[in-house]
């Protein structure tokens, strides 16, 4: 990409990539069709539908529109091949349990952001009174019924909440999880749950209350959009003192982002159809902190990193969920960012111009988080491993595009996990 054009115009934000799985997991907790919309077209989601079919659900519709049947007795089996592809596979371990009374789901290991545990999932399902091990590889788990339990979780995990969550709607009794996330993926996935006959109180807030029930039924429902594409495209604009309109984006989910894009200068408008971000001068320096929801997004952060690198000013960037999440930063440093990191914390000095090199994604967040700086870089960006943006951004290329961003796809980028 060739750096300097201004991003405006209008983007529209498909479902959440952290929410579909999740529903699409949700949908084993029931024999027959689930039918979801706003399903985006990203290579987590063939993931997913890959996993699904080879537990002998039959997954069928549209781009946006997906149709999940799930049999009588499905399989109760993830392996490393698909859950190495995709961490969040993990997320079949709840409700596979619950409906099958035993599961096996390979280990996924630690990915490029730091050793993600799954102490809390474990820890959890045992309270519930599964017998959990692992063994070759796998995470092996049973239980002929599951038994409602007390569960105290001592950092609102989001996979953690939502394992445990899609585990107590089929478990004998009450569970009550406390400091439970309140990301609105969460609440997405209880509204699925509520709408499949679960009963869980406390929705949205840090305890979830569920009464178990004997068994759940199909329903449609429709995913939340991408607060995390909504937010990338935010500081886009602002980076490129822009004026950008994102279609779909929930302006409520993203209070903090938003406001500190007004802090760093930004002029945020709130649309009936989603939200308006404009900026004309050089952004200020912000500071953020990275917190589970309502906190600041972790996933947003490196984003923030590339807007504090061309910021008039210093930012202290600290990021508190994921132990290395600032592994991208030497990237952002060959663009002529001048960033030094001292354990969960990164000073950034902004430069008025970074200037384009050749740069790789390290994840998915990481990979956006450097498109936005070339976008910004004087010269050519070569984003390199762009499979990793493939995960989860829809057409992240000809929406940029849209806006007025210089920016193509090379062939030999094409490259799947
Ligand atoms: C989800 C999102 C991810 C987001 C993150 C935090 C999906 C597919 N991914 O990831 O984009 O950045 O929430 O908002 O929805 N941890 C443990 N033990 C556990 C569970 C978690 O130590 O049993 C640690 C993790 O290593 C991490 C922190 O807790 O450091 C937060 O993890 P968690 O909230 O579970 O994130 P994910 O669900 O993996």
């Amino acid at each position: 990409m060739v750096g300097g054009a201004r991003l405006a115009g209008e983007v529209t934000v498909t479902g959440a990539k952290n929410s579909v799985l999740k529903l699409m997991a949700a949908s084993l907790l029931a024999e027959g069709t689930t039918v979801l919309t706003g399903v985006p077209r990203i290579v987590d989601v063939s993931i997913m539908t890959e996993l699904l079919r080879r537990l002998g659900c039959v997954v069928q519709g549209t781009p946006t529109k997906l149709g999940i049947t799930v049999p009588e007795r499905p399989g109760h089996e993830a392996d490393y091949d698909l859950v190495r592809r995709m961490r969040a596979s993990i997320c079949v371990l709840g409700p596979l349990l619950a409906r099958c009374g035993e599961v096996r789901v390979a280990l996924p290991g630690g990915d490029n952001i730091g050793s993600r545990g799954l102490n809390w999932h474990i820890d959890g399902l045992a309270k519930m009174g599964a017998s959990v091990q692992s063994s070759h590889g796998f995470l092996v788990a049973s239980a002929p019924r599951l038994a409602g339990a007390s569960i105290w979780l001592d950092f609102p995990s989001v996979g953690a909440t939502e394992n445990l969550l899609m585990a107590a709607v089929l478990a004998k009794g009450r569970t009550v999880i406390d400091n439970a996330a309140r990301e609105p993926e969460v609440v997405d996935l209880c509204e699925l749950l509520q709408a499949m006959g679960a009963e869980i109180g406390g929705v949205g807030t840090s305890t979830l209350e569920i009464e178990g029930v004997e068994s759940l039924t199909p329903a449609t429902h429709a995913t939340v959009p991408d607060r995390v594409v909504a937010g990338t495209f935010a500081i886009g604009a602002v980076m490129t003192r822009g004026d950008v309109v994102v279609v779909n984006g929930r302006a409520g989910h993203l209070e903090i982002a938003l406001d500190k894009l007004c802090t760093a200068g930004a002029t945020v408008e709130l649309l009936e159809e989603g939200f308006r971000v404009a900026m004309t001068e050089r952004p200020r320096a912000v500071d953020v902190v990275t917190l589970p929801y309502p906190g600041f997004s972790t996933d947003l952060q490196p984003g923030m990193i590339a807007l504090a690198g061309i910021s008039d000013g210093t930012a202290m960037i600290t990021e508190n969920v994921f132990e290395s999440r600032f592994m991208f930063i030497d990237e952002l440093i060959r663009l002529g960012a001048d960033i030094r990191t001292d354990g969960h914390h990164a000073v950034v000095r902004g430069r008025e111009v970074l200037s384009g090199a050749p740069v790789r994604a390290t994840d998915i967040r990481a990979g956006a988080g450097l498109v936005l700086a070339g976008l910004v870089a004087d010269g050519v960006t070569t984003v390199s491993d762009v499979h990793h943006i493939d995960r989860g951004y829809q057409d992240f290329v000809q929406q940029l595009q849209g806006l007025g961003a210089d920016v193509r796809r090379e062939p030999e980028d094409d490259q799947r996990p």
